[in-house]
């Protein structure tokens, strides 16, 4: 850059200082009104100099064209899925979309990623429903400013924070709102820029287009309705079934004694309440790790005999030697457990092995992938593997059999319920496949199909096969251990297309490929290619399923470089092509998004309520 005269230097600072004001640059004409300049050539002359000495940028043939050269620095900043303003909701975080912005806009330190708001708890910080808030990474926060906070083992909420007498006061921004108090709280981060959302689509419930209408229907909400009962809770799993969600699905489009499916059964919770209302079920998944957890939740074990099992295996535990054990060989294992926390693992492994009866060694086995989950160096807030840091990393000392006494005994609980409440005489089939495929189930031999499809591909959206990576590893669900991080390439949309050609019969599709494809063409192949999978998916459940039955899908319609992907209405359209008619579309609101009314100080009925993350349930019936 060469030196500038200081009446240049004026010049652009006021074009800087516009800039900031205004969010865009000033005219020719009010350069020269500012500077009381003869003529626009002049304030032109200042431009070229300026541009010459390389401190501006200038497109002529746009207007306000003028542009400082530092503030053309731009930064890519990660999406990484929702924060509550309002109820606290499970840390998760689903790397969803970028967007980019100015780096002066947020300060030249620091590490960002962004959120998208959900409630109204901030509306006074000027914070608002489907906003994104810009985060800068730290751990610590003065009082007073905005931060995400996760409490409660990961509760991820926004809130402004302060330390009051030992504890800390999470203060909403808005009056009719009561703050929380807890003992403890990680920061893990501080709000520096608001991203005003104008889109609202599909809040207002209906389509711009008249081809299907979505329903909104509150009574599928299952707010604060325990939704861990029976086996259930006994291991974690990204975007699991509500259970209350699956079993009206089922009561609704099914009866005693039919047999029904979950082509993406997960970690089995359809599968679960099937049993428990009497109906015969199959389940198909390719993440190993779900087909472990699936089979372990569904297969009933007496009580009494489990507990002796249990007890006997802490006394067998306490009394293996550290070198009567095999550490367990698989890439990076000492990045992602400390030394001490192998070693107990392993001799739980072994006292778990010598359990006789299989089933009963399997369920406890679930407790002790729990186990792995938490005792490993991962942050637990997360589906994806990120590894905890620094100063934490170095003091985290996990008590092993602590946890997994923890999570068996709960889990024995569960089993206790489900063992009581189970229904005699029906059977659950649990398949390792892939549901674009013929897996073996008779052609027209279903009479009801329940399920919740992967949200998107994996790689960008939940990690099945990543969240399981460590588990599957210790319990040898593969053979070769090392096999375990190929699972998402294999899942839906795992593996991009070559080129954005496909024969798709869906108009949805087709203008939500053509928007993200302007921005993003590798985004767009990923998202065809899940929706080719799912394509097949679709046929091989019209397949299974008997004339004239239910097929029911609960789908988040996601977003991808800000184009919200109709999901309901690409599946609605493709599903009517193969032969199934779409005969609703009902909206629910996702639970434990909404703040409890009767803690209302202004007594108006309905105040709090919020504007919510939705999902659809599209129900087909097969022609
Ligand atoms: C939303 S989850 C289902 C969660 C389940 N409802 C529960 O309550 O645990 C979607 C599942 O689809 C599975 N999946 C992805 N692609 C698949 C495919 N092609 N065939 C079968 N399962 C697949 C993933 O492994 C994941 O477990």
């Amino acid at each position: 850059m060469t030196m500038i005269t200081k009446k240049q230097k004026q010049v652009l600072d006021f074009i800087k200082q516009y800039k900031t004001t205004h969010g865009y640059a000033p005219s020719l004409q009010e350069i020269g009104k500012k500077f009381k300049l003869a003529s626009i050539s002049t304030a032109h002359y200042y431009i070229k100099k300026l541009q010459e000495a390389g401190q501006l940028n200038k497109a002529f043939n746009q207007p306000r064209g003028v542009s400082t050269i530092e503030q053309k620095q731009t930064i890519e900043i990660s999406v990484l899925g929702a924060i509550a303003a309002g109820q606290p909701i499970e840390a998760i975080e689903i790397p969803d979309e970028t967007i980019t912005i100015t780096r002066d806009e947020i300060g030249k330190q620091g590490k960002h990623y962004a959120l998208r708001v959900q409630g109204s708890s901030m509306i006074d910080e000027g914070i608002f429903d489907g906003d994104i808030v810009v985060i800068r990474k730290q751990e610590v926060a003065e009082n007073g400013q905005t931060v995400v906070a996760v409490i409660d083992d990961n509760q991820a909420t926004l809130k402004k924070l302060y330390r009051e007498n030992g504890k800390f006061r999470l203060q909403p921004a808005n009056p009719t709102l009561f703050p929380m108090y807890r003992d403890e709280v990680e920061v893990r981060g501080v709000v520096v820029k608001i991203i005003r959302n104008l889109e609202s689509q599909l809040d207002q419930g209906q389509s711009r287009d008249e081809k299907y209408v979505r329903k909104i229907d509150y009574s599928w909400d299952y707010r604060g309705e325990k939704t861990k009962s029976h086996t259930h809770g006994i291991h974690t799993y990204p975007a699991m079934f509500i259970p209350q969600v699956g079993r009206r699905l089922l009561e609704t489009y099914s009866k005693e004694g039919d047999t029904i499916c979950d082509i993406f059964c997960g970690s089995g919770s359809a599968l679960v309440e099937s049993r428990l209302i009497g109906r015969n079920a199959y389940g198909v998944d390719l993440n190993p790790l779900a087909i472990f957890l699936a089979k372990a939740k569904t297969t009933p074990i007496n009580p009494q005999k489990l507990t002796r099992e249990y007890l006997a295996l802490l006394d067998r535990v306490e009394k293996i030697k550290d070198n009567e054990i095999t550490r367990p060989d698989f890439k990076n294992i000492d990045f992602w457990f400390k030394d001490k926390v192998i070693i107990t693992l392993a001799k739980l492994k072994k006292a778990l092995r010598e359990i006789k009866d299989i089933t009963i060694q399997n369920f406890l086995m679930v407790a002790f992938s729990e186990t792995i989950r938490y005792s490993s160096n991962t942050k637990t807030g997360e589906f994806k593997l990120v590894r905890i840091k620094g100063n934490k990393l170095e003091k985290h000392d996990p008590d092993v059999i602590g946890i997994f006494r923890k999570h068996a005994e709960k889990s024995i609980v569960g089993m206790t319920d489900f063992y009581k409440d189970v229904k005699k005489n029906v059977w659950t089939k649990i398949i390792y496949g892939d549901s674009s495929k013929d897996n073996g189930i008779k052609t027209s031999s279903i009479d009801c199909i329940i399920t919740s499809p992967p949200y998107g591909d994996s790689r960008t959206t939940v990690a099945y096969g990543q969240f399981s990576r460590l588990s599957a590893q210790w319990i040898d669900v593969f053979d070769n251990p090392n096999d375990a991080s190929g699972v998402d390439n294999d899942l839906l949309g795992g593996r991009a297309t070559k080129d954005l050609m496909h024969t798709l019969s869906s108009d949805y599709l087709k203008e939500s490929l053509e928007k993200i494809a302007k921005r993003d063409k590798a985004r767009a192949k990923d998202v065809l290619s899940f929706n080719l999978g799912l394509n097949e998916c679709l046929k091989q459940a019209h397949r299974i399923l008997k004339p004239g039955k239910y097929f029911c899908l609960v789908v988040g319609n996601r977003l991808v470089k800000q184009v919200r992907i109709p999901t309901d209405f690409i599946i609605a359209e493709l599903a009517e092509k193969i032969g199934f008619t779409c005969e609703d579309i009902i909206v629910r609101n996702i639970p434990g998004k909404r703040m409890p009314i009767k803690n209302s100080p202004t007594n108006i009925v309905g105040a709090l309520e919020e504007t919510m993350n939705k999902e659809s349930i599209v129900v087909l019936r097969k022609n």
